[in-house]
Order: C-alpha cells, then structure tokens, then sequence
C-alpha cells in the first residue's frame, strides 16, 4: 500500500509532463544598419530572444534605449522582425513588427524606481510621509555580460551614473529565457515552464536622499499592457504552495494574470513571490518582505519613447490598457534601506498558464509515510488483531 502510494504519486506527475523543449538562439541589435550614426550597432540597444518550439516562436525583445523594457511575442516558427532604426525611440509609429503579425503579445516597462520617506517604519509606501522618483529613463543602461546555451540564456545589464552623475547607484537587472521547465538558480528559485523568462531586479549602493533621515525605503513602479483590446489586468492574484522547499518560509506565490490567462487559455503572467533579499548571500536571514500595492490604469504617455510604444505605436494610446503596478521592499524595523543598502527581488514572465504547484520527492516522502504508515499499521494490526481473535477463539474449549 505504502509503495503503490508511492509509485503512483511519483509516476503520474512524471507522465504528464511532456512540454517540449525550445531551442534558445538570439541577436543583438538586429537590422542596424552599417552607417548607423545614432548609436554603435556594437552596444546592445536591442536584444531579440527567440525560444523556438515546433508550432510557435516566443519571441522576447529586451530593449535598453530608453527605461529598460520587455516584450514577449508569441509568432509563427519563421516570423521575421524588422525595426525601423531611424526613428526608435522618437515616433508614435509602430516601428517594430514581426511578419506575419504575432498572434499574442505582452509588454513591460520598468517606469520608474521610488523612493519614500518612512518616519513611521510602516514599510508602506501608501502611508510614505513623502517620496522621491528616479525617472529608470536617466540611468544610463549597459549590456555587460551574456551568457547562453540551448536551452537559456542569461543576461546581466547594469544602470548606473545617474542623471549624468547626479545620483549614486547601481541597478543591476538580470534577464533570463528558458526553454526548458525548471526552477532559477537563486533564491528564490522561482518555478518557471518552458515558455518562460526571468527578471532579477538589485538596488545596490543607491544614496538616499539627506531630507529622510536614513529612513528611506525603495520601490518600483512598473508598467504592464497586453495586445488583447479593452480588457486590462485585475488584480494580483494570490495563492498558497504546500511546499516551502525551493524557497524557505516563503509559501505565497503572487500571480499577475491577463484577461487570457484568467479565462483559462494561454496569456502572459508574472509571477512573484512575496520576498525579497538584502544582501547577495540570499540567505532566509537575509531576506525581507516585497509588498504590492493594486494596479492602475496609466496614460500611455509614461510609454514614450520606449519599446512598448515603438511597437504598439497609437494603439497604446487608443484600444490597449496600460497600467501600473507598485512593488515596495522591506519590512517594519529592519533598520531601512540604508541598513543594508541591497534589495534584490525576482519575478518570471511567461506565455501559456502558471505552472502548478509539483510536490516535491521530501513532501511525497512525508505524505507516502504520513498516510501510508497508518494505512500499514491499521492492516497489519487489524489481521493481527482478527487472528488472534480466531486463535482464541479456536482455543477456548467447548463448553457443549
Ligand atoms: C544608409 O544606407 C542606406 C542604404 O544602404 C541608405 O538608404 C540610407 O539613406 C543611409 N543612411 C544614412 C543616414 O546615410
Ligand atoms: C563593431 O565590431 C566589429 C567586429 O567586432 C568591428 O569590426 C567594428 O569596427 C565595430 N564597430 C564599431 C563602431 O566599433
Ligand atoms: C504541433 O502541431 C502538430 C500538428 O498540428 C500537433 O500534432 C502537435 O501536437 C503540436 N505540438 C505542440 C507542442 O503543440
Ligand atoms: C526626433 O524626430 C524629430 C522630428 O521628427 C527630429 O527633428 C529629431 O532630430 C529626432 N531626434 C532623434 C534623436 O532622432
Ligand atoms: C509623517 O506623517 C505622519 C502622519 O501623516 C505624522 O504623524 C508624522 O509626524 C510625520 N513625520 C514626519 C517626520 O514628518
Ligand atoms: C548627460 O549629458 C549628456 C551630454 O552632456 C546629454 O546629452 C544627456 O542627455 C545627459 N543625460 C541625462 C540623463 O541627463
Ligand atoms: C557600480 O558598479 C560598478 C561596476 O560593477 C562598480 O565599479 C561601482 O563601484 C558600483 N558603484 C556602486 C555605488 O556600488
Ligand atoms: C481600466 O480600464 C479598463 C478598460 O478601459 C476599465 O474596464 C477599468 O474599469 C479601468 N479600471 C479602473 C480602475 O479605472
Ligand atoms: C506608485 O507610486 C507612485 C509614487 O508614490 C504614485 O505616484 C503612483 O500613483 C503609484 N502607482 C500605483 C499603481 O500605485
Ligand atoms: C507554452 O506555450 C504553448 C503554446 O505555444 C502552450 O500550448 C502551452 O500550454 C504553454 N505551456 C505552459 C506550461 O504554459
């Protein structure tokens, strides 16, 4: 009973899990033309991700010419992209377009990163006594290392000298595709499918205004729009795992759905959980709350410039819903931002439904045993108990 409990709980899971793999292969800058004067075709503006499987293509574009942006666009296997270099960044035309059109897409920008002043320690940025912004769209953004493999690719992009030194600070963002199911190599080991990329955004070193008395906290605002008309996000959507195991006292999973996605079908999603760290070591110790505040609707204004626009062109303005949504790090007496001067938070971005919940082999252990010992105990010791029942019964003597 015990090993068929077992057996079963292992094997069916196993059998379900037939997603292919996609082959990971990308570009930079493609298209930039030879006697470009804009920019040195050298220095990744624009990078283009493709995750090809057998039916479809999910395309990531990762721009890095204005406030840093993602799009993934979900296209047939051959889709060519072109980019009209000349005018990115400077039109309200779409200058960006795969051919033939992708069949779904799903854009965020990184707006703006907060500061609030916090004299109460309520590490909510909605009851900030005051805040500071930092336009993302003033530090100047370099690709400094790429990493790639089949089946994923790893990107690290630093943003620092602030307003042309006015500010202090790194912003490191690493971007990750994958092709293939599994979990992030850091905590908090983020659960992601095959159809999936991965954003870790770290606030080192940045210098707090002198006006909040070191009593500064940090947050980010980002930008979000899906290419289904009219219908925008709802709220996050909050779940309980069962299992801690690949990320430690941690068992909430944040889920930010599309219009598709909540209907069943296959959107775009982000996922998060509700942690983040203080220190690159990322231990449990290390860590500190990440708290989201309710999504609105934004003019696409705030999109200018960027990606996003360059590729929605006036629809941005006319039949899609941008909106924002607010993330905040720490909580009560940690000592603040300047307790530790790091805050590193991670979120995946993906196409199809959220993965679910799989047990983990400790978990299956604990519940083959939990359920599995009594069910032993209560067969063996309810034939122990019937036998020699029988047997005493065999043994009395016969009275008639
Ligand atoms: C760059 O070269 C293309 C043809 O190769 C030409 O059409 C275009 O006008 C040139 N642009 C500039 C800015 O010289
Ligand atoms: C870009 O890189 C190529 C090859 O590495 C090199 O030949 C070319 O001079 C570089 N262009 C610029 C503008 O640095
Ligand atoms: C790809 O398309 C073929 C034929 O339409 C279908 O049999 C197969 O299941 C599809 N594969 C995936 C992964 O959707
Ligand atoms: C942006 O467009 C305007 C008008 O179309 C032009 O005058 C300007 O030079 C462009 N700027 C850049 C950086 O290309
Ligand atoms: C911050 O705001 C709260 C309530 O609005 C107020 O009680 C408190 O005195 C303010 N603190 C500072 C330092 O301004
Ligand atoms: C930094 O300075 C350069 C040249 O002085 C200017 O072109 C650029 O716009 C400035 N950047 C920011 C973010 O202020
Ligand atoms: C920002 O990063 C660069 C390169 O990694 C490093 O040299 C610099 O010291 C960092 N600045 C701060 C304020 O951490
Ligand atoms: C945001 O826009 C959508 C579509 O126009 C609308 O249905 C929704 O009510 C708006 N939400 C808010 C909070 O205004
Ligand atoms: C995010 O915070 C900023 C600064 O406090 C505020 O202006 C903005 O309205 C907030 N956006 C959302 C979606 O809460
Ligand atoms: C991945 O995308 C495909 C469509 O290309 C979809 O059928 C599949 O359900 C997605 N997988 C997951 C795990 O969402």
């Amino acid at each position: 009973m015990l090993w068929l409990t077992l057996v079963a709980i292992l094997i069916i899971p196993a059998l379900s899990q037939q997603d292919p793999v996609r082959e990971i292969h990308w570009a930079s800058n493609p298209g930039c033309p030879d006697n470009f004067t804009r920019w040195d075709c050298n220095e990744t503006q624009i990078l283009h991700v493709m995750a090809k499987g057998p039916n479809d293509t999910i395309n990531y574009l990762w721009a890095f010419y204005s406030k840093p942006a993602l799009l993934m666009a979900v296209t047939e296997p051959e889709a060519r992209l072109q980019i009209d270099w000349n005018q990115l960044g400077n039109s309200s035309k779409r200058l960006i377009r795969f051919d033939p059109q992708p069949t779904y897409s799903f854009g965020l920008v990184l707006d703006r990163i907060i500061e609030f002043y916090d004299p109460l320690d309520k590490a909510d940025m909605t009851q900030a006594n005051s805040s500071i912004v930092w336009d993302c769209r003033k530090f100047s953004w370099t690709v400094k290392d790429v990493t790639s493999g089949v089946e994923n690719l790893r990107v690290e992009l630093l943003g620092n000298n602030y307003g042309n030194g006015s500010k202090i600070g790194n912003v490191s963002v690493v971007l990750s595709a994958f092709g293939r199911d599994g979990y992030g190599p850091l905590l908090p080991h983020m659960q992601h499918s095959n159809n999936a990329s991965q954003v870790e955004i770290t606030l080192k070193n940045l210098e707090t205004s002198e006006d909040f008395k070191s009593e500064s906290r940090f947050g980010l605002q980002l930008m979000v729009v899906d290419s289904v008309p009219g219908e925008g996000m709802d709220e996050v959507f909050h779940r309980r795992s069962l299992d801690d195991e690949h990320t430690p006292g941690v068992f909430d999973i944040n889920t930010l759905q599309t219009p598709e996605v909540r209907k069943g079908e296959a959107g775009g999603y982000m996922e998060w959980r509700p942690v983040a760290y203080t220190s690159p070591v990322r231990a449990i110790e290390e860590s500190t709350s990440a708290v989201h505040y309710p999504l609105r609707n934004v003019s696409q204004a705030h999109l200018k410039g960027t990606l996003l626009h360059d590729f929605y062109g006036h629809n941005l303005a006319h039949v899609l819903v941008p909106q924002s949504l607010n993330i905040s790090f720490g909580i009560a007496e940690d000592g603040f931002y300047d307790a530790t001067k790091y805050n590193a938070w991670t979120f995946t971005m993906a196409y199809g439904q959220p993965p679910k919940d799989k047990f983990s082999l400790l978990v299956i252990m604990i519940l083959a045993v939990g359920l599995g010992l009594p069910t032993v105990i209560f067969v063996f010791g309810g034939t122990y108990m019937c036998v020699k029942k029988c047997r005493t019964r065999r043994d009395e003597p016969l009275v008639n």
